[in-house]
């Protein structure tokens, strides 16, 4: 099945470090690792993405907010460490609250005291900034990242588009162009896949590539930086 409309049939379904995610059997594709969600998004977009920037205020664009786990963790982690993050994320096919409430990210992360932040972010409206707190700022597009039209104005990249199999129109140089021309020099994109024609589309587009070591269960991630 491609992924022209929302998944029909998505399921909360329990992982490894006992975080939950959304499995679709139709897509044959889950929104995170099965080995754990939260460990995956703290491993590939937290340590290897928020810290490794080594910027204390960020302009970050996510490619799918899908549960919103990463931008939970980027507020809890900004928060802690009193960084400044202006957060945009793309997302064509947002979840009604039943799907992303079930899975109960803000009690798996023991952020219970960020609940109210997290509803307000996933029950925005398209275009509406929300504030949760500590000088955090969010909103989410319902764009697709084949249009963005940022010039070099991002510090950081979370690519957390379903997989290759699932999307490969996702996973091209033309892809890999806009996103390079929206990030600022130095600005870096991190990614769970590692596949090899992926890599090579984004040299193509002039990104130089890392293999990093990947989450749980994963034997690598992608890190790119922009010249
Ligand atoms: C792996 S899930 C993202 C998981 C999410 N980051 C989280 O923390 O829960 C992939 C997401 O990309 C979205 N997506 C699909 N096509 C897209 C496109 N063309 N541009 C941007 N996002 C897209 C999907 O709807 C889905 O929510």
């Amino acid at each position: 099945m491609a992924l022209d409309q929302f998944p029909p049939d998505l399921v909360p379904v329990r992982t490894a470090d006992g975080s939950h995610t959304l499995d679709s059997r139709a897509l044959k594709e889950h929104y995170h690792s099965l080995h754990g969600a939260a460990a995956e998004s703290r491993h590939v977009y937290i340590a290897n993405g928020l810290l490794a920037t080594g910027r204390q205020e960020l302009r970050i664009l996510e490619i799918g907010l899908g549960t919103g786990l990463n931008v939970l963790l980027t507020w809890i982690e900004c928060g802690r460490r009193g960084w400044k993050a202006d957060y945009v994320a793309l997302e064509p096919f947002p979840l009604p609250e039943r799907l992303w409430s079930a899975l109960g990210h803000p009690a798996a992360l023991g952020a219970l005291g960020r609940q109210n932040g997290y509803d307000a972010m996933m029950r925005a409206r398209a275009g509406e900034q929300i504030l949760p707190g500590d000088g955090f700022t969010f909103r989410w597009e319902r764009g697709l990242v084949q249009h963005i039209r940022y010039v070099e104005e991002l510090d950081l990249v979370y690519y957390d588009a379903f997989s290759p199999a699932v999307q490969p129109d996702m996973w091209t140089k033309a892809v890999f162009d806009g996103l390079c021309r929206a990030m600022r020099s130095g600005a870096r994109l991190v990614t769970y896949c590692a596949k090899g024609s992926v890599r090579r589309a984004m040299m193509e587009a002039g990104l130089e590539v890392q293999q990093l070591p990947g989450a749980p269960g994963k034997r690598q991630m992608t890190g790119v930086q922009r010249q």
